[in-house]
């Protein structure tokens, strides 16, 4: 089993990954909650594969289970489904020595978090996420957020779960543009922090090789994350490096009202576009490009806006919440595997 420990002094907290792992999730969570009732909230689709696996396994640990079952989508993740959460959990008369358990991809995460986060003025909370993208990049950090209209996490907060429980056998009821979606994440790690992974990416052809290798590919990832969560859990710094390619990677999410593309196919043009403009300035090693684009195509994913006229998608940048006074901070690759913040404005697109 891979154990990773976000160490974050009384919030620290266990990562752990292991194929299986969900067949032990009442044993796992015993170690960290000696309470009676617990709350899981999941979605249709997870609820359908998992739901009552995961129930039947933490009644036999003697938990009282409750579940909220919500529809699956990004539009779940607003204020009155929030409410509609509170409300349930009143229902089942949670209190602060309680535990939810927050089990789907990262729709569920950041709003199961955030309400954990908010109910009663927080209570605790373990993550056990069902996709590949929520597994090496949402469930792990403590972001949770809920969306407003005019646009995705706009109010949230930084709150940690108590526990990680990542099953990558749940990848297998994944559809396989939601494996690709989540492999962006995967090659942003390589190309921000280590060649050695994004040269390991290189060599698999088919997900049947990537899923032989699936431990080893979200623990790199989550060491990664960990690392730079420990020294900069406030994202005022070196945090921003997990925002390569999402830049223009939320602005064309947005701009295509997420339908067009998911997150990762949005990030992997981000990662290419950034790059193309990084190397006409002379910011980054020649072949990124190239080397970046090479493999998002191998792993079935975008690289190119297909736009005459990229202005309204640069008109949403000026919109991010990211982007204050007009600076912008764009994380550039020296090469791949060293990344840096570049501070600069929204000019910095207009090539
Ligand atoms: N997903 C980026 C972060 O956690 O900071």
């Amino acid at each position: 089993m891979g154990k990773l420990v976000v160490n974050l002094g009384e919030r620290s907290y266990s990562l752990l990954i292991e194929k299986g792992i969900l067949d032990q999730v009442g044993e796992k969570i015993r170690d960290i909650y000696n309470g009676k009732k617990l709350v899981i909230v999941t979605d249709e689709h997870v609820n359908k594969h998992y739901g009552n696996k995961i129930a039947e396994n933490l009644k036999q640990c003697q938990y009282e289970v409750h579940r909220i079952v919500l529809p699956p989508g990004e539009e779940t993740k607003s204020f009155q489904m929030l409410t509609e959460i509170y409300n349930q959990f009143l229902d089942c008369k949670l209190t602060r020595s309680d535990l939810i358990v927050a089990l789907g991809g990262g729709v569920i995460g950041d709003l199961a978090g955030f309400a954990a986060s908010t109910y009663l003025r927080g209570v605790p909370y373990v993550q056990i996420p069902t996709s590949l993208l929520s597994q090496v990049d949402s469930s792990v950090g403590g972001k949770v957020a809920v969306d407003l209209a005019r646009g995705k996490n706009l109010v949230g907060s930084f709150y940690h779960p108590k526990l990680v429980l990542i099953d990558p056998n749940v990848l297998d009821t994944l559809e396989d543009r939601f494996f690709w979606d989540g492999m962006a994440e995967v090659i942003k790690y390589g190309c921000i922090k280590d060649v050695a992974l994004f040269n390991e990416l290189k060599g698999y052809q088919t997900k049947a090789q990537i899923m032989e290798n699936i431990e080893q590919i979200i623990y790199r990832c989550c060491e990664i994350k960990k690392d730079i969560v420990e020294k900069d859990e406030r994202d005022t710094g070196e945090r921003m490096l997990l925002n390569f390619g999402h830049t223009l990677g939320h602005a064309i999410e947005t701009f295509y009202q997420y339908k067009k593309y998911t997150h990762g196919e949005a990030v992997a043009i981000g990662m290419v576009e950034i790059c193309k403009r990084a190397e006409e300035k002379g910011l980054t090693a020649s072949s990124m490009v190239e080397e970046i684009k090479e493999l998002v195509t191998q792993y079935h994913l975008p690289y190119r806006l297909e736009l005459a006229d990229i202005t309204p998608v640069l008109d949403t940048i000026q919109l991010d919440k990211k982007n204050i006074n007009n600076v912008l901070n764009v994380i550039l690759l020296k090469h791949l595997g060293q990344s840096y913040i570049y501070e600069t404005t929204i000019d910095f697109f207009k090539s």
